[in-house]
């Protein structure tokens, strides 16, 4: 599977450094082979090669292109979108920063890739958050594939749980721990972390979004809760649908004191359906030691799933960070190739 990447920052590398890394056993027990024939960025440049890119001296160069050892068929100057439409890749990955207000320029990158019969793999926000009914008639219109899966808690499968194992379940409601960099940043507060070494740590480690108002001030999490509504519960949520609460107004001395009666301050995203809508809502919350979220801590993200049939599901796990969320965008790839196989 020939693969462009739009975008080539964390999350991008991550999904490089795990087909480098496991390239062989990839093709040897599930008949996948990922090549990466294009990486395009908004400050890089580009390199684009119809018969694949090296991906060891990709990794070395990742941060200035003009190291990246000349070839045939190397071309240095293609354009996003003549390596979208032009380009011979099967599926396009979209890793570019989430922008929650507009989506764009991801969205046009996703709708191009699927008019010009290309799967599109996204981990960015936006397109699913804001435009996910459109781009997934479109794909279908296509006859490819829109995923989405390392959107949500990385590759801890919560889309994929909801979507294929839990259907038919009846899903009334989802409630989880949704940011990373917010949940690790009250775990270190609670060891006693001022609220900018938090922070400052949760950058370091790559769980924070370029711009980290994004995860302090509850947008990731309101993005999450708006992609669990529209892609698991028929929705089409906006923005201005979800109240949004975020941390930086909480202080390390309530963060302690919560500490001290057994309790934890978590950033809870909620949808549940009323009164035949879907609803949706990001609200800092002080919970008892015994709700089951109140020991999910560090970076490690989870979602109870309440449903008819069978009451409530739990998954929990890593979702921030370069290899997490880069073994989403792999799952998503091995979910396309094992329909095109099964087809
Ligand atoms: N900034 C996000 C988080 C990355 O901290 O959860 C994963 O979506």
């Amino acid at each position: 599977m020939k693969l462009a990447l739009i975008g080539f920052g964390t999350v991008g590398q991550g999904l490089a450094t795990i087909l480098r890394d496991r390239g062989e056993t990839l093709r040897g027990d599930y008949g996948f082979d990922g090549q990466i024939v294009a990486v395009s960025t908004a400050r890089r440049g580009s390199l684009y090669d119809p018969n694949g890119l090296d991906i060891v001296a990709l990794l070395e160069n990742a941060q200035d292109f003009s190291g990246y050892p000349e070839s045939e068929g190397l071309q240095r100057g293609w354009s996003t979108e003549q390596i979208i439409r032009e380009g011979n890749a099967d599926a396009v990955v979209e890793v570019t920063p989430t922008d929650i207000t507009s989506g764009q320029p991801a969205i046009w990158h996703i709708q191009t890739a699927l008019e010009s019969g290309k799967h599109a793999i996204s981990a960015n926000k936006g397109p699913a958050a804001l435009a996910f009914r459109d781009l997934n008639t479109l794909a279908k219109a296509n006859g490819v594939e829109f995923y989405n899966e390392a959107t949500v808690i990385g590759g801890t499968p919560a889309i994929r749980l909801g979507e294929e194992l839990l259907a038919g379940s009846g899903i009334t409601e989802m409630r989880g721990i949704l940011n990373g960099t917010t949940n690790y940043m009250l775990t270190r507060m609670e060891g006693g972390a001022t609220y900018m070494e938090a922070l400052t740590e949760a950058q370091r480690l790559g769980y924070a979004e370029t711009d980290p108002t994004a995860d302090v001030e509850g947008h990731d999490a309101a993005a999450k809760v708006m992609i669990l509504a529209n892609v698991l519960m028929g929705g089409d949520l906006k923005n201005a649908d979800v109240p949004r609460q975020g941390i930086s107004a909480l202080s390390l001395e309530e963060v302690q004191d919560a500490l001290k009666n057994g309790e934890h301050y978590k950033l809870i995203g909620k949808v549940w359906r009323e009164g035949g809508q879907t609803k949706a809502s990001v609200e800092l919350m002080r919970l008892p030691g015994s709700d089951p979220l109140a020991g999910v801590a560090g970076a490690d993200m989870a979602i109870t799933y309440s449903t008819d049939l069978m009451r409530h599901a739990t998954i929990s796990g890593a979702g921030a960070g370069a290899i997490p969320t880069g073994f989403a965008l792999l799952s998503d790839l091995l979910a396309i190739h094992r329909k095109s196989h099964h087809a």
